[in-house]
């Protein structure tokens, strides 16, 4: 990573927001931490984010965090900077859910945007705030392919995605110059415990795969900007775009 790194030239903070997610976990397992680097692991369940941070072999501290308790956040990154620059952000909270259940439980679906949107713009903000005081670090979003356009089987988590992808370009661009980048991450469907019990679309991949590819990324010399996960989605999604609204109504999926 081009920034203030530690050991072998990786990141020395690390603040992983949504501390179980098995994409989060990817990324910093590819990263191949050094054992002095220090990752906050911020989520729900105490228990599953030690198990993960003894795994990943490297000085690990959870920290509570929800992600629709918006009025807690700032506190929560002010927590995380407390200990010293933090060099690497990731973003992975995140809920699915089949729209056929949204469609029935209006609260639960305004749950899922908070959790998978709202959630995000405040703690990134906050976030953003310190690392541009810092001067430096890199911030990883999970957008998805569904941020590109509104399926009817899935439209409140699509739509969800769409502000988190348009809040991580516009947040990108907001730090340009400042040293510190964005990283906004497109995956297809990842088989994992997100998407457990579904069918695997085409060009699915794995959090592993997301993991290795992000991880590539954040150490070459140019850590920001966009990466599809797997690279051959972008044409896919290029004419995802183009499709007639009549055809893609009928996209059963
Ligand atoms: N899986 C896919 O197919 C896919 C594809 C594209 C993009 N993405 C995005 O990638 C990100 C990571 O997904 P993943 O595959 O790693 O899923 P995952 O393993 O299910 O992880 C989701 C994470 O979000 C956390 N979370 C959920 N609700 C929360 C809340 N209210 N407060 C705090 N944390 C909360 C979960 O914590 P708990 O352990 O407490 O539940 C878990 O740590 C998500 O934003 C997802 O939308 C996933």
């Amino acid at each position: 990573m081009p920034d203030k790194s530690g050991a072998a030239g990786g990141p020395s903070r690390v603040l992983l927001l949504g501390g179980t997610s098995e994409i989060g976990l990817g990324i910093l397992a590819a990263l191949r931490l050094s054992p002095d680097t220090e990752v906050l692991l911020a989520g729900r369940d105490e228990q599953r984010m030690a198990a993960a941070g003894k795994e990943l072999g490297v000085r690990a501290r959870t920290l509570p965090f929800d992600a629709t308790a918006l009025d807690t956040h700032q506190a929560l990154i002010d927590q995380a900077f407390a200990g010293g620059d933090v060099d690497l952000v990731i973003s992975a909270a995140g809920i699915l859910a089949g729209q056929e259940i949204l469609d029935r439980d209006p609260l639960g679906a305004g749950m899922l945007v908070e959790t998978n949107f709202t959630g995000h713009v405040s703690t990134l903000l906050a976030a953003a705030g310190r690392m541009r005081a810092q001067g430096h670090g890199t911030i990883v979003v999970l957008s998805s392919i569904a941020a590109i356009r509104p399926r009817k089987a899935n439209f409140v988590y699509g739509a969800a995605k769409s502000g988190l992808d348009a809040f991580g370009r516009g947040l990108a661009d907001s730090l340009h110059g400042t040293g510190v980048n964005v990283l906004l991450v497109r995956p297809g469907f990842v088989i994992g415990r997100m998407t457990a019990g579904m069918k695997p679309a085409p060009l699915s991949t794995t959090p592993a795969a997301v993991g290795a590819a992000v991880a590539a990324r954040l150490r070459g010399t140019s850590p920001g900007g966009l990466l599809w996960v797997p690279a051959t989605l972008a044409p896919l999604a290029a004419a995802f775009r183009l499709l007639p609204r009549p055809l893609w109504r009928r996209l059963p999926r």
